[in-house]
């Protein structure tokens, strides 16, 4: 075992090239050459750059506050914060982006960009695509652990909430070209396989024979299996036997686990399936075999200690260590994890690993994210790379306030809440005049992109960490801030450009937007600051931060579409392009969220 992975810095500043979509760091960028200029004696100041709330401009740099005490007393040709501040804006390199700049309070800068710039940037993205408004990250691949279910148990809420965020973050990522293992790291190695093989050879002697499982319904026959594993000692005892023959490798054993861990897989597959989720499974226990030469080279650094019969990692800060080896000599959650996070930096070279769980396993992440720390796998602190990230999330609530069951207060099946809410997104549908005139296929279509969509933008739009209320009314009105009123903001944008009767791709080409109104003017900077919102939400791994940022383009389109007629008004090429580049970047960000568009209403 050689530790290969290598610590790397994050690259601080991209090129310009690379920042084309970003205009925020775009801007960071003129006062970084400001700064140096203004304070050259103090180095790295970094420039601390952010979108204006306030209406004195677009951006604002903040630093002139922060370099006063730094400079103060040592010398300084400046007298106080706004003297520094007015200094930076003067030294910032003439640039087309700006048409304005001031110095406000105590010495922000705010920068007013420059009309025909944003236009033309606008313009840019619509003939060279969304792809040139790309994230830039320092890194080339990352693991994203989403998902994850148990075998033979029920696939909860909370695992959907997991493969939701999971998938989104995927998505993100894969936009910013950063290569994505996306991983299922099913629960397929617990004791509980014991019990399951037990009882199948128990019930169905013949089940190696049989064309088709005899099982049938897998949740039932777990229940059935822990009755009896609970109820009678003696069969316990061959439950646990039959643990470590399957460990062993017994081939009987594989076989018969291999069958019931068909028989979830083919379960969680539905589930997948309507949401459209890729995903790649690497089980608990495909890390097993490696799992004596990790703890064997963390042995011989010295990490592992003997405690109570048990091998385990003390970790600074924890009262309790981590157990790697218990004490009846089984491996157990923390000795996957470990191992599964050693291969995934040393032989998958993945420079970030991603876990999405709730955040009740906050801990056992901490705990081994330190570990790994300790080992030398990981830089000690968190803004290098390889790291990782533990995204945690909130429960699922029903209306009572409680966990969201069923009412026979029974685990709720996803399969059968993603139906629901399909079907009733698709009775809504079939309410509308409109939908005389669909096939089938697309009443189908429209109901599957709305349900499941609703679903999912729900779960996103939250900051995660906040448990959230499971409402189908609520995810499914059509006002507000919900998938439903996103999707139709799309279409009837669509529509519009539709009904104008042009060939959208022809003005791309010959048109030119013109920000007249200053409602256009607002539109297109939102556009304008997609690319780094996407990094935002992405970097801190906050969904919702997307979300926000959708719900408020579609704000921003109606204001426009309010104030300016589009179709035939003399601006009219440059409103449809406006219109055109909302739809564009409207889609990206549905495709983000795993959401599909909807282009009729
Ligand atoms: N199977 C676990 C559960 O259902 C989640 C696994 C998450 N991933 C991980 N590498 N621990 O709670």
């Amino acid at each position: 075992f050689v530790w290969t992975t290598k610590t790397q810095s994050i690259t601080s500043m991209a090129t310009d090239e690379e920042n084309a979509g970003n205009t925020k760091k775009q801007i960071a960028k003129l006062f970084e050459a400001s700064l140096k200029a203004t304070v050259p004696n103090e180095l790295d100041i970094e420039p601390l750059v952010a979108a204006s709330t306030a209406k004195f401009g677009d951006y604002q740099c903040n630093n002139a506050m922060s370099i006063w005490p730094r400079i103060k007393g040592k010398g300084t040709e400046y007298r106080g914060p706004p003297a520094v501040g007015q200094a930076i804006m003067k030294n910032l390199p003439p640039s087309e982006m700006i048409e304005s700049c001031s110095v406000a309070g105590p010495g922000f800068v705010n920068v007013v960009l420059s009309k025909d710039w944003i236009a033309k940037k606008v313009q840019k993205m619509l003939i060279d695509g969304i792809g040139t408004w790309a994230p830039t990250l320092p890194i080339k691949r990352a693991v994203v652990d989403f998902s994850s279910p148990n075998i033979a148990k029920e696939m909860h809420v909370g695992h959907l909430r997991s493969t939701i965020i999971g998938d989104t973050l995927a998505r993100m990522l894969e936009f910013s070209n950063v290569e994505v293992l996306r991983r299922n790291h099913v629960g397929d190695w617990g004791t509980q396989f014991g019990m399951l093989i037990e009882f199948l050879f128990e019930k169905f002697p013949d089940w190696e024979d049989a064309k088709e499982t005899a099982i049938g319904d897998l949740q039932e026959f777990y229940k059935a299996s822990k009755k009896r594993f609970d109820a009678d000692p003696v069969f316990k005892e061959r439950a646990q036997q039959a643990v470590v023959r399957l460990q062993g490798g017994e081939p009987v054993y594989r076989k018969a686990w291999a069958q019931i861990c068909d028989i979830s897989r083919r379960e969680f597959d539905k589930v997948y399936q309507r949401l459209g989720i890729q995903l790649e499974e690497k089980g608990e226990s495909f890390y097993n075999p490696y799992i004596p030469g990790v703890l064997e080279a963390l042995s011989k650094q010295g990490l592992v200690e003997e405690s109570q019969g048990a091998r385990v990692i003390f970790i600074e800060g924890f009262n309790i260590p981590l157990i790697v080896v218990k004490s009846d000599g089984g491996y157990n959650y923390a000795s996957t994890d470990l191992t599964a996070l050693w291969y995934r930096l040393n032989e998958e070279k993945a420079e970030w690993v991603i876990y999405v769980t709730d955040v009740g396993q906050q801990q056992h992440f901490e705990m081994f994210f330190s570990a790994a720390k300790r080992a030398g796998w990981l830089p000690a602190d968190d803004k290098t790379y390889p790291k990782t990230s533990h995204v945690g999330f909130g429960l699922v609530l029903g209306e009572d306030g409680k966990r969201f069951r069923t009412r026979d207060s029974e685990v709720v099946r996803l399969v059968d809440l993603l139906d629901e809410a399909k079907f009733r997104s698709k009775s809504a549908i079939l309410g509308r005049d409109k939908a005389a005139d669909w096939t089938e296929e697309e009443v189908e279509q429209i109901a599957e992109a709305l349900g499941y969509g609703a679903v999912k933008y729900a779960d996103l739009k939250n900051n995660r960490l906040t448990n959230y209320t499971f409402n189908y009314d609520q995810m499914l009105n059509d006002k507000g801030n919900t998938a439903v009123y996103l999707l139709y903001a799309h279409a009837r944008i669509c529509s519009i450009i539709r009904k104008s009767g042009k060939d959208i791709e022809e003005l791309k080409k010959t048109g030119e937007i013109v920000l007249v109104h200053p409602v256009e003017r607002a539109l297109a900077l939102h556009l304008l600051q997609f690319s780094e919102t996407v990094e935002d939400s992405c970097t801190n791994l906050l969904p919702n931060v997307l979300c926000e940022y959708l719900y408020n383009l579609s704000e921003n389109f109606n204001t426009f579409y309010i104030s300016c007629k589009v179709v035939g008004n003399e601006e009219e090429t440059s409103r449809l392009l406006l219109c055109e580049a909302t739809a564009i970047v409207m889609r990206k960000c549905f495709d983000l969220l795993g959401i599909v568009p909807v282009y009729k209403i």
